[in-house]
This record gives C-alpha cells, sequence and structure tokens, in this order.
C-alpha cells in the first residue's frame, strides 16, 4: 500500500512515521514544505499523478493560531487553497485522502461534546481557514476522511507541554488559564488511529472527531505535567479574561469520539495515561 504523507516534519508527522515504520506492508513517502509545497498546484498535480498512491494523509498546516489574525492570506493559502489542490490531484487519480481539521471550527458556547454535524462557527482566522479547507476538500474529493482533532502534544517539534517544561526551569510560578476545556490529545494515539483506519477493511469517508478520553482546563494539563514529571513550579488558575491573545480561542472545545468508535472501533486512551507516555519520551518521568 503505497501513502503519501504532506507536512510529515511536525508533531503528526514524525508520530505517524513512529507508527508507519513498524508495518512493513506499507511504502510511504514522507514530504514536507521543502520537498512537496503543498501551495504549488502544479508540484501537487505532476507528484500526485506520477506516484500511484492509495492513500494521502496530509498533516500540512498552517497552524500559528495567534499570527494567522495578521497573516490571514498565509493561512488561507495553506489551509485552504492548498488543500483544494490535493483535493483536486486526489480525485483525479483515485487516491484516498484523510485531512486533518480542528476543533478551533467550533465556536466553544457548547455544553454537551460536540458532534460531528453540529453547526461549525470559527471565532478565529485559523479556525475559519480550516473550516473552509474541509469544504473545498469534500466539494472536489469524494474520497476524504476527515479527523477534527485538539489540544495536539507529541515529543516534537513545539506544543504545550514542552513550553511548561521549559517554564519550569524559568520560574517558581506561573498562570494558566482555567475556564478553557478541552481535551488534550497525544499525536502518537491520533498516528494510531489513522493507522488502524487505513488498515481496516472499511473505507467511509465523512468527518470524524478524534482526541483522548477525558476533560481537562489548561491549568489542569499543567498540573498534571508538572505531578508527573516531579516539577515544583506553583500553578495559579487564571480566567481568559486575564491572558488575552490576538486569536480567539473556544471555551468549551470538547469533541465526541462516539462516531469513530462506533464506525471503525478505535480504541482511545485516557489522555493522562497518554501523557505519561510522552513525558517518559521526554525523559521526563
Ligand atoms: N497542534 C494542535 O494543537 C492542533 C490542534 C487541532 C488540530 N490540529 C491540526 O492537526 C494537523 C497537524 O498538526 P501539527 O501540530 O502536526 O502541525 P505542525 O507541527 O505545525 O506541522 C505542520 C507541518 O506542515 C508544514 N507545512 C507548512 N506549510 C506547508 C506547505 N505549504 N507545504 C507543505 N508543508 C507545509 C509545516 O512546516 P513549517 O513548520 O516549516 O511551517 C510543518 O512541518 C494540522 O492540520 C493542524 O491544523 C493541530
Amino acid at each position: 500500500m503505497k501513502i503519501l504523507v504532506t507536512g510529515s516534519n511536525g508533531q503528526l508527522g514524525n508520530a505517524l512515521k513512529n507508527v508507519f515504520s513498524k508495518d512493513e506492508g506499507l511504502e510511504v513517502t514522507y514530504t514536507d514544505v521543502e520537498d512537496l509545497d503543498i501551495t504549488d498546484r502544479e508540484e501537487v498535480d505532476h507528484f500526485i499523478k506520477e506516484n500511484k498512491f492509495d492513500f494521502i494523509v496530509n498533516c500540512a498546516a498552517y497552524t500559528a493560531v495567534d499570527r494567522a489574525e495578521t497573516d490571514d492570506l498565509k493561512a488561507a493559502a495553506i489551509n485552504t487553497v492548498a488543500v483544494g489542490n490535493i483535493a483536486q490531484a486526489a480525485s483525479r487519480n483515485r487516491v484516498k485522502v484523510i485531512h486533518i481539521s480542528t476543533d478551533y471550527v467550533f465556536n466553544g458556547e457548547g455544553y454537551r461534546p460536540y458532534e460531528e454535524n453540529d453547526e461549525p462557527y470559527p471565532r478565529s482566522i485559523y479556525g475559519r481557514t480550516k473550516l473552509e479547507g474541509e469544504g473545498i476538500l469534500t466539494s472536489f474529493c469524494q474520497d476524504a476522511l476527515i479527523i477534527r482533532t485538539a489540544w495536539l502534544y507529541s515529543e516534537f517539534g513545539n506544543n504545550f507541554v514542552k513550553t511548561m517544561l521549559r517554564l519550569s526551569n524559568e520560574k517558581d510560578s506561573i498562570n494558566v488559564v482555567a475556564d478553557q476545556i478541552g481535551s488534550p490529545t497525544y499525536a502518537g494515539d491520533l498516528a494510531d488511529a489513522i493507522h488502524h483506519i487505513i488498515r481496516h477493511k472499511k473505507w467511509l469517508p465523512g468527518i470524524y472527531h478524534f482526541t483522548n478520553e477525558g476533560v481537562a482546563s489548561w491549568f489542569d494539563f499543567t498540573k498534571a505535567i508538572y505531578e508527573i514529571a516531579g516539577k515544583n513550579t506553583i500553578v495559579n488558575p487564571i480566567p481568559t479574561s486575564q491572558y488575552p491573545t490576538p486569536a480567539k480561542r473556544p471555551l468549551y472545545s470538547v469533541l465526541s469520539k462516539m462516531k469513530i468508535k462506533n464506525i471503525y472501533g478505535v480504541k482511545i486512551p485516557y489522555w493522562r495515561d497518554s501523557l505519561k507516555k510522552c513525558l517518559s519520551l521526554l525523559g521526563e518521568k
């Protein structure tokens, strides 16, 4: 089975390298912007036509949520227009696409876990460009499976866990937002779910939600990181109003995973268990 992973130098791309390398039946091509810039329509067309892939896993994205507020053209070029390039080339060459989207497509005013067909209403440029990416993908490509995830962290690149570990070496106490609720999600678990879907006998395109099990605030998440890693830094809970950011974040961004569990039988670990795993890989436990 031939697979193309785009944006493979990022968190999810690296996690996929770990998972796919254990499956000898897969022939995987890993690209990032320097090998295959997904905004280059001709290059994408040519690359997908030349290599007869069975699946494309699109991990390439503009993920700087705050910077996107002032860099909207670039965010849209990567998160929306380039997804259209992949969709059209995939559709012409009958390649299945797995694309990653975000909880930021919702406004966060919900009171129960968001289901796949709940009305999206992004509050940030990043969220809007990702939602439009979903739209352009499904309008050009019938064979597209979109996985919305949230609060992704891993042993790779920059992420919340690594920032908090760095801050614990620099500060005696820190303030962390306690009124935004979501589900911390280990990229390795999402990579396992993607592998499971690729290897499943069923292929049912559409939108799916995937995060780790359980919910937490950023404050809870930080407390857990420090508790497991044995850090003494004091964590003070603060409201979002005391930590203004250029992009508005959803206050409640818990996603329902019933669909991916029911259709694909994906087993999802509890977030604290996966956090322990990641911290151990980072040598922090
Ligand atoms: N991180 C989160 O908390 C989070 C939450 C919800 C959903 N998601 C979604 O999950 C997916 C994976 O996220 P991630 O955290 O793995 O992202 P990431 O670490 O930022 O990786 C994205 C990769 O795409 C590359 N890229 C950027 N522009 C490109 C282009 N034009 N052509 C090819 N590659 C390009 C990036 O390169 P550069 O680094 O050089 O730009 C980077 O290596 C994304 O779709 C993201 O929107 C992430």
